[in-house]
């Protein structure tokens, strides 16, 4: 469970309090007697990282805002230092815990909050047994007490709940989540948000000719599902809609190209885009984001099975492109492909595609940025990266020549879906490019869509890597949406 957050003017004597220290001070509200003061400057001015003060009926904890001329680098170090002190406060176990500021930057206290309640997340629903897990070890309530805006409380909370969402979903495994249990959670999400969600079942699939999400679906004993999330408020500012679209494997083993060594590890966070698009779409309908959006995630898990596809397959796509197969485990592209291709119903403003698709990002970026590339105009390039940097989710952008293209061709069909090892990460997007003749932005979070261990308060496993970036990038074209027209 997610502690609640809400706002407070007053700060009670007995309640236990954060405070951020924009300058080296005490304010006065806090009512720490003279020594408890004394000790708290003198290890401000050692310029600790937090201090705790330990009084007889309460904590209170003063974290100090690290000056950096970068104002994206300050407020990611306040996440992280709430990310260093989560333990602690856990320990200390606060039934409530106000947080406050004291001359620090507007939204000091949203981002410290942003950081803890997204380090208090456990995925603790197998557990059972109390001692082995962190169950309910946080303050139930955490009080924001200053200036700030219910609006931005408000996206707070829609936020983060999204990430927990998102998250609980990467974390579950394949025997607990295939493809149609996806759908279904999907649909619950939706319920709760208030966006629609149409799931195309396996003959539907079928009848549209889906033959990318058919052929990867074939070693499965599970049916596949396409899902079709929509957020069409009453007053938007896009006459076309935004499209979001997220590779949902919920376990690649690599079909018949089977994975060897540990590179199976973690698999079944192969549908890590999905869940985002999921959040992304939880997002923009709880907050109300004047932005008609529509999510497309098409789900299978991708085995070796009795009619599995095989490599030298030609598959027939959405689109009627013919696909050969060079590797069986190339298939996140293959679902996407007719993912893209079916936007095409909609003429989008533009298609975003989300996905943990090369191992080649993996390698190229680590866990720190996300790969992105396409032929979308470049403002929306350019908003994007803006946005990585604000929620620190960064984007690095490759170069999209089409001389990449060149290195998927095929002798036996239109198209092949790999390319060799070279560029790996680009020719997957230039194999995605194919299927749509609307602006495409591709982003490959296979470097920062599961990781090994954490990363701050980006969790290790499925962190849910995108959702903070492609929200707040909905959030801003929304309200910029007169330089976008
Ligand atoms: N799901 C993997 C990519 C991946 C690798 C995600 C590591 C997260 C961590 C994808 O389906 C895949 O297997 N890609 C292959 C493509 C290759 C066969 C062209 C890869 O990157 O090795
Ligand atoms: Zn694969
Ligand atoms: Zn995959």
């Amino acid at each position: 469970m997610k502690s609640e957050i809400s706002k407070t003017d007053q700060i009670s004597p007995d309640q236990s309090v954060i405070c951020i220290l924009g300058k080296d001070e005490i304010p006065e509200s806090l009512r720490l007697s003279k020594t408890e003061k004394e000790y708290a400057l003198k290890r401000i001015t050692a310029k600790e990282e937090y201090i705790i003060i330990n009084s007889y009926y309460k904590h209170t904890y003063l974290v100090r805002i690290k000056e950096d001329l970068n104002v994206h680098k300050t407020r990611e170090e306040l996440r992280k230092t709430a990310f260093n002190l989560r333990k602690l406060i856990k320990s200390n176990n606060h039934p409530e815990l106000v947080i406050t500021s004291a001359k620090a930057y507007k939204g000091a206290i949203e981002d410290f909050t942003e950081g803890l309640i997204l380090s208090f997340y456990s995925f603790d629903k197998y557990k059972t047994r109390e001692e082995n897990g962190d169950k309910k070890k946080y303050p139930s309530k955490l009080i924001l007490q200053g200036d700030i805006d219910d609006s931005d409380i408000k996206w707070l909370i829609d936020l983060s709940d999204a990430v927990y969402l998102a998250r609980d979903l990467i974390n579950e495994p394949v025997n607990h989540l295939n493809a149609t249990v996806l759908s279904h959670e999907i649909k619950k999400i939706g319920q709760a948000a208030g966006f629609t969600v149409e799931v195309l079942n396996k003959g539907k699939i079928e009848a549209l000719k889906m033959g990318g999400l058919i052929a990867v679906n074939k070693g499965s004993v599970d049916p596949p599902v396409f899902c079709v999330l929509e957020w069409h408020p009453e007053k938007c500012i896009n006459k076309k809609p935004l499209v979001l679209a997220g590779k949902g494997i919920v376990y690649d083993t690599g079909g018949l190209n089977i994975k060897t060594g540990d590179h199976m590890d973690n698999m079944k966070a192969d549908m890590a885009g999905a869940a985002t698009v999921a959040g992304v779409l939880y997002t923009v309908a709880k907050s109300g984001i004047p932005v008609h959006t529509i999510g497309l995630i098409p789900a299978t898990d991708n085995r070796p099975g009795g009619n599995a596809y095989a490599q030298g397959d030609i598959i027939t796509m959405h689109n009627k492109m013919t696909v050969e197969v060079g590797n069986t485990d190339a298939e996140g592209r293959l679902i996407l492909a007719d993912a893209i291709s079916y936007a095409s119903n909609y003429s989008p403003e533009l298609i975003i595609d989300i996905a943990t698709l090369t191992g080649s990002a993996a390698m190229t970026f680590g866990n720190q940025a996300i790969a992105v590339m396409g032929n979308a105009d470049k403002k929306y390039f350019e908003l994007l990266e803006e946005c990585g940097y604000e929620v620190h989710e960064r984007i690095a952008q490759l170069p999209f020549w089409e001389e990449y293209g060149e290195l998927i061709k095929s002798d036996i069909a239109d198209i092949k879906n790999v390319g060799g090892r070279e560029a790996g990460v680009i020719t997957a997007g230039k194999f995605l490019e194919n299927f749509t003749k609307f602006p495409l932005i591709h982003m490959d979070i296979a470097g920062t869509g599961s990781l090994k261990k954490d990363d701050y308060y980006r969790l290790k496993d499925g962190p849910g890597s995108g959702l903070r970036l492609l929200s707040t990038f909905l959030k801003k074209f929304a309200a910029n949406h007169t330089k976008f027209n």
